[in-house]
């Protein structure tokens, strides 16, 4: 074979290998791969070159056109493979994002209110029917608010039983120690100052929901908790008020006659003080596991508030008397719906909030 046909046998041989190549090529990338490949530089067609050079001068113009033919040949069908390989990238594509319009739509989920905040609401509705103004106080307290107003000098006892977070890096206007607020009391104290501020005159009568805080974590407490404290103050308000206000609100609370009972207690910031029980909700007053056996459980403190308490924000205490009392939230809600631990408000479990919550 002459030098001429072998090199024309050479470049028909990559000709049909390239287009073959290309046809099966997989996606564009590779397509440029082959390109590279067969019309690059250091490619197939610049190495079948090579052997031009070895021609007699006359032969080479001849195997010159065919080597541009081939060229474009090559570059012709890159292109082709090219478009139809961007069509099929389309297609797919468009086959990937394709949706069916006709399934129908997934349900977003509905929030609810965490029970215990369903009970703070629920409590405090229940006296605002009944005519008590609704307060709120700063979580972070003083000594003063939370202790000295309420007759709690700072040897008492009952300052050490209150488990009381102390702030480190905070301090009052005066410079003195802040505290997590350990009960909903000093809102009292808030309450009757800012109300005397303002030139109002007994009665006043106040609920007051909220957050405290002690250092004590088992099944019956959490570090923070929830409170509603509740006072009425004004000439002549007695124990028969009082014991009036826990009949009807207990009540309404419980969505029943519950009998009430109230036994000698003692705070600080009241006096006479008592415990609140109410004839078990389990178990009607037989006596149950839950009621250990008595048919009574205990619901909340009360009394008649201290003398010391009204002369601490400047009230008569010869004039006005007043009662207090402050409940836990969280343990009316467990009574309420007959939840056993204490920690299942703070877990968060989805399937514990979406069974005890009601949608607003
Ligand atoms: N502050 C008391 C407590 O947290 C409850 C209470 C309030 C008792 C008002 C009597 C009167 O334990």
């Amino acid at each position: 074979m002459s030098e001429i046909d072998s090199l024309k046998s050479q470049l028909e041989s990559l000709q049909a290998e390239a287009l073959a190549a290309f046809a099966g090529a997989a996606d564009l990338s590779g397509l440029q791969a082959l390109r590279v490949q067969y019309l690059g530089k250091k490619g197939a067609l610049t190495e079948v070159l090579k052997g031009v050079g070895k021609l007699a001068p006359a032969d080479r113009p001849v195997i010159g056109k065919f080597v541009n033919q081939t060229k474009q040949a090559l570059a012709a069908a890159l292109d082709a493979a090219e478009a139809e390989l961007a069509i099929k990238a389309k297609a797919a594509r468009i086959e990937s994002e394709r949706i069916d319009v006709t399934l129908s739509g997934r349900k977003a989920g509905r929030g609810a209110l965490h029970p215990v905040q369903q009970g703070l609401d629920e409590l405090t509705a229940i006296f605002s029917q009944m005519g008590f103004a609704v307060a709120e106080g700063p979580e972070i307290e003083d000594e003063f608010h939370n202790f000295d107003a309420l007759n709690i000098p700072p040897e008492h006892p009952a300052r050490a039983m209150h488990d009381t977070f102390f702030l480190k890096d905070i301090q009052g206007d005066d410079g003195e120690p802040m505290l997590l607020r350990t009960h909903t009391s000093p809102v009292q104290i808030r309450a009757m100052k800012h109300f005397l501020a303002e030139g109002g005159e007994p009665p006043l009568a106040v609920v007051a929901p909220g957050r405290v805080y002690r250092c004590d974590y088992d099944v019956t407490h959490s570090p923070m908790f929830h409170q509603v404290e509740v006072f009425k103050v004004g000439r002549d308000v007695s124990l028969a008020h009082l014991k009036g206000v826990l009949q009807h609100f207990l009540s309404a609370y419980f969505e029943k006659d519950v009998a009430i009972r109230l036994r000698p207690h003692y705070f600080p910031f009241t006096e006479p003080s008592a415990e609140v029980d109410i004839g078990c909700v389990f178990c009607a007053g037989k006596g149950c596991r839950i009621c250990k056996g008595s048919g009574w459980i205990e619901v909340l403190g009360s009394g008649m508030i201290h003398p010391n308490v009204l002369k601490s924000v400047g009230i008569d205490a010869d004039e006005f008397s007043g009662f207090a009392f402050g409940l836990g939230v969280e343990r009316m809600v467990m009574l309420k719906k007959g939840i056993p631990d204490l920690r299942l408000f703070f877990e968060n479990d989805v399937r514990f909030l979406s069974r005890m919550g009601v949608m607003k």
